[in-house]
């Protein structure tokens, strides 16, 4: 299990977009957070932001879509090029079709979960995903407070993607911070979002390094 670390511009400066994301050269990916006012109660950005991203980005990008009707958006993105495509599994009619499809075009598949939604029954699902996201906030919204009550179900979770051979990344979102991080890694987290924790603090870089030496301390 190799930490990786995955800054959400969320927080960062919309208008400075292209520099925050050379803010954080140490990362192993830039998290870009899709929501469509409909599947949560916020709006952020769309295809061209990420295709435009796509041109300014040299980490890879991971992106996670809160849309509503995934299976119909999500391919497009795979599409323009990103290096990961995260679907909710509670807005999916057809996810084994459109992980496969998203496979099919070259990115990373992978499935989300909010905190109320338990892991057990997408066991028959592991073998379709690169990436398990475990949601530690309600969607919507960056800088809001880690749900410690998600920390058994990323154990489970854990246990499970083991059983199928433990090649899954299991990636935590939201409240992910030097508080944090820790525990998320101890219960079998390897890829951690953070928001707040990177893009409010004045040196982005110095917070990813230590965000990640707190996660590979604690395994
Ligand atoms: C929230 C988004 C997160 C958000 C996390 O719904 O999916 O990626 O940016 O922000 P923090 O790390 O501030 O909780
Ligand atoms: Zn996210």
């Amino acid at each position: 299990m190799a930490v990786q670390i995955s800054p959400s511009i969320l927080s960062a400066d919309f208008a400075r977009l292209a520099d925050e994301v050379a803010a954080v050269p140490n990362a192993d990916w830039l998290h870009v957070d899709v929501m469509d006012n409909h599947f949560v109660p916020n709006l952020t950005l769309g295809l061209p932001v990420v295709e435009a991203l796509l041109k300014a980005a040299t980490l890879p990008i991971d992106c996670h879509l809160m849309i509503t009707d995934p299976d119909r958006w999500a391919p497009a993105y795979a599409e323009a090029g990103a290096g990961s495509v995260t679907i909710h599994a509670e807005a999916s009619s057809a996810p084994v079709r459109t992980l496969r499809e998203i496979r099919s075009l070259g990115s990373r598949a992978g499935l989300a979960l909010n905190p109320a939604t338990a892991v057990e029954p997408y066991d028959d699902l592991i073998g379709e995903i690169d990436m398990l996201l475990l949601m530690t906030v309600e969607p919507g919204f960056g800088g809001q407070k880690f749900l410690d009550m998600v920390l058994p179900k990323i154990r489970r979770a854990r246990g499970l993607i083991e059983r199928h051979g433990g090649e899954v990344w299991l990636q935590v979102d939201g409240g992910v911070s030097a508080d944090t991080i820790e525990r998320c890694a101890e219960a079998g987290a390897d890829v951690f979002v953070a928001g707040s924790a990177v893009y409010g603090a004045d040196d982005r870089e110095a917070a990813v390094a230590s965000l990640r030496s707190l996660a590979e301390g604690a395994v």
